[in-house]
């Protein structure tokens, strides 16, 4: 039995490969890299979902067509309820999207993000939601929506990277969960909802929020040695580090730092994270000299979303609005296959007996 599935190979994809030993992240070809701040994110939702939907705008024309889907998602928005936590109320959202296998449905799901995360945001300030524009960008349009002024381009910059930089990553638990959901021939709101139900946990998507909250609990770089030293001596997790995969640095834990560098104002903070990082890689090489236990991506995830002042409770749903381009992509590539995935299991339980 192989409980966490590490050593179980469970599809062949075209979208992306994580090379752990060499901290490679490969997109179709291109090295994260390489697309980070270089492709724009509707141009990578195209590359992801290029040969999986009948009538696919050209890459060029995919920003217009989210536009267009993120008024359609707006007109149909239902009342935000301000009860729910942010990854619950986005999930609320999401399921009144229908659940359909087409174009329509996946470019409204991908509309959704952004839209429904800005209206959750607002509804938390009770503040009334802000409708999109449907000439901007995805990144550019969720700043605007959340925040009731343009973003500086720096800043719709550094989240369009981000976007990018989160869109797709193999088979991790939440696109597991995707295409688990769309091999039962559910349809793409379904294996949405369930990658983002796997998503909101800490060990996963979860965790760039408790980064900050590491941070907040440390306060000044030398009592990072001290604090660090008695987390883990109570067994707890460094948020932000470890991989299931990687075994040296996640590549794109630079690519969000390039793109924080970016920003006005983030060098204090960035030498503050820099100096915690440096303190919890020694550490946890001390404690787990077997194993690379190295910067994730949720490590500067966590301080470029700060730096671009979206809520703490939110950070999972910004994740979402760019992973939810590879949920899809994966969702119908997993239908292509027309395979159920159903794994076995060990029965462990008590003997065949009569009931009482
Ligand atoms: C994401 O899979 C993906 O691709 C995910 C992702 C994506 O893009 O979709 O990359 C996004 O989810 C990144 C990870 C975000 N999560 C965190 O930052 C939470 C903290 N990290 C972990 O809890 C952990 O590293 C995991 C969950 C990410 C991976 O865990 P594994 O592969 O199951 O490793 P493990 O639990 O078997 O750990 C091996 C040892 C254990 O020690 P022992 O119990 O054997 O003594 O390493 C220890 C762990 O306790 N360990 C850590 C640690 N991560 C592992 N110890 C302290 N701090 C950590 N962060």
């Amino acid at each position: 039995m192989d409980a966490g599935l590490e050593r179980v190979v469970a599809a062949e994809t075209v979208l992306s490969d994580v090379d752990g030993e060499a901290g490679r992240l490969v997109i179709r070809g291109y090295e994260i890299e390489s697309l980070a701040g270089a492709m724009a994110f509707e141009e990578v939702v195209h590359l992801l979902w290029d040969g999986f939907f009948e009538g696919l705008p050209a890459a060029r024309d995919m920003r217009a067509a989210l536009g267009r889907a993120r008024a359609q998602v707006f007109a149909r928005l239902p009342s935000i309820a301000a009860g729910p936590g942010a990854v619950e109320a986005l999930r609320i959202g999401l399921a009144h999207i229908a659940d359909n296998d087409d174009l329509e449905t996946a470019l409204c799901l991908a509309a959704a993000g952004p839209v429904i995360t800005a209206a959750i945001v607002r509804a938390s300030q009770n503040l009334p939601p802000i409708a999109p524009d449907p000439n901007s960008s995805q990144a550019m349009d969720f700043l605007r929506m959340l925040n009731g002024v343009a973003p500086a381009a720096a800043e719709a910059a550094a989240l369009d990277a981000y976007l990018v930089t989160v869109a797709d990553h193999g088979l991790n638990a939440s696109t597991f969960a995707a295409r688990v959901a769309a091999s039962t021939q559910a349809g793409l709101t379904s294996a949405v909802v369930a990658g983002l139900s796997a998503l909101k946990g800490p060990l996963h998507g979860g965790a760039p929020g408790p980064v900050l909250d590491m941070f907040d609990a440390i306060g000044a770089p030398e009592n990072a040695e001290s604090w660090i030293a008695n987390a883990l001596a109570r067994g707890e997790r460094l948020m932000g580090f470890g991989h299931r995969v990687y075994r040296v640095r996640d590549p794109r834990a630079d690519a969000l730092k390039a793109a924080i560098e970016k920003l006005p104002k983030t060098a204090g903070r960035l030498a503050f994270a820099e100096a915690i990082e440096r303190t919890a890689l020694k550490r946890l090489a001390a404690r787990q000299p077997a194993r690379r236990l190295d910067t994730n991506v949720e490590f500067y995830t966590a301080l470029l979303l700060e730096a671009l002042r979206i809520p703490r409770p939110a950070f999972t749903c910004v994740f979402a609005c760019g992973r939810i381009a590879g949920w899809i992509a994966h969702a119908r590539e997993q239908q292509a296959t027309g395979r159920i995935v159903r794994p076995r299991s060990i029965y462990c339980g008590p003997a065949p007996r009569a009931a009482a």
